[in-house]
């Protein structure tokens, strides 16, 4: 059974990818992900955050002096709100390179324009095989337009595009007015491939101590759809772009779909830290069974065969389906 799949150019042995979250942060982790089948890895992000937040300690202390770090330590942001500072970050890149066999894709995630880009040569120095590059931005200013904001993504990608040569994915979020074009301007702006979707922190209200909690559901089987539609809707495409599928996949079949819908790679968060990193072994067993009783001996055969464009029922991700839909529901 051929399970292998290639993603942003790089061969990989199976086409699940654990993504950036906790499950891929420890070398002990990473390491049973390996061990259980999985493609690649994508470390936990460097934020943009954490990057201007050393870049401000340092300005500040060399205009300063040291001995005013009593002092500077009231104001200055806690480095420790963020993390890693960026050299441990490095550090781990490094670290997880020498104990894995399998790709390492390093993150950088950050928003507008600046000069936290320049790590992503930091990153490729510190051995990553590829660079996720996620563009996570709530464009809540109700003056800058999406021409701005769209027009600031793609100066980001350029600008570590110029940076790096190792493979770039760019992971952004789903809410672009014109999505597919957004996503092949995306490609044009240098990305080798792209990862659907970002999840978007949207905080809960605590009506009784009337607060806002930024409390962090893991996502279940319902978050697969959004991604599953865009897939089928951009595969076949975006030229040689790469795509990876990330939302909800919990299960063999999960995984499956995202492959049929036409999907380079399948990633996975919530529901590896909730079984653990030995669950992808499970996941690959079960799509090896389900391959076998459907009498297929490869994932190339299937990859984008339910995509819109090589699909049966191309009117199945747009409108047309919906109103269908909606119609056909009854109490
Ligand atoms: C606790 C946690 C931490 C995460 N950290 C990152 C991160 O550092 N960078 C990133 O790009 N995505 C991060 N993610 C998002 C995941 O990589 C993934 O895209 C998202 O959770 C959707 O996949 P899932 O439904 O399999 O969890 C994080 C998710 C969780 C749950």
């Amino acid at each position: 059974m051929d399970l292998s799949a290639r993603y942003l150019g790089l061969s990989l042995a199976s086409p699940l990818v654990p993504s950036a979250s906790p499950a891929t942060e420890s070398l002990d982790s990473l390491k049973r992900l390996e061990d259980a089948g999985a493609g690649a890895v994508v470390l936990p992000s460097l934020f943009e955050e954490q990057i201007r937040s050393e870049e401000r300690t340092l300005e500040h202390f060399l205009r300063r002096g040291a001995e005013s770090y009593a002092e500077s330590l009231s104001y200055l942001p806690e480095p420790a709100d963020y993390g890693l500072v960026p050299e441990e970050h490095l550090e781990r890149v490094r670290r997880a390179k020498e104990a894995l066999r399998i790709p390492v894709i390093a993150s950088l995630n950050g928003s507008t324009p600046g000069g936290w880009t320049a790590y992503a040569e930091r990153l490729e120095a510190a051995g990553a095989d590829a660079l996720e590059l996620n563009i996570y931005r709530v464009a809540a200013d109700i003056a800058v337009s999406g021409a701005v904001v769209e027009e600031e993504a793609l100066a980001v990608v350029r600008d570590v595009r110029g940076r790096v040569s190792l493979p770039l994915a760019v992971k952004l979020g789903p809410y672009y007015s014109a999505l597919g074009n957004m996503a092949s301007r995306l490609v044009g702006a240098g990305a080798d491939g792209l990862v659907l979707f970002n999840r978007f922190l949207q905080p809960d209200v605590d009506l009784e101590a009337l607060e806002t909690r930024p409390k962090l559901l893991l996502s279940g089987p319902q978050a697969q759809r959004l991604p599953m539609t865009w897939v089928a809707l951009l595969h076949g495409r975006l030229g040689s772009a790469s795509l990876a599928a990330t939302g909800g996949v919990q299960t063999a079949e999960d995984a499956l779909k995202m492959v049929m819908v036409g999907a380079d790679a399948v990633m996975m968060a919530a529901e590896l830290l909730r079984r653990g990193p030995g669950h992808l072994s499970a996941v690959l067993d079960g799509m090896r069974r389900w391959m076998s009783e459907h009498e297929y001996e490869s994932l190339a055969q299937m990859k984008g065969s339910m995509s819109q464009l090589f699909g049966a029922d191309p009117s199945a991700f747009e409108r047309a389906n919906y109103v269908k839909t909606l119609r056909g529901y009854h109490l």
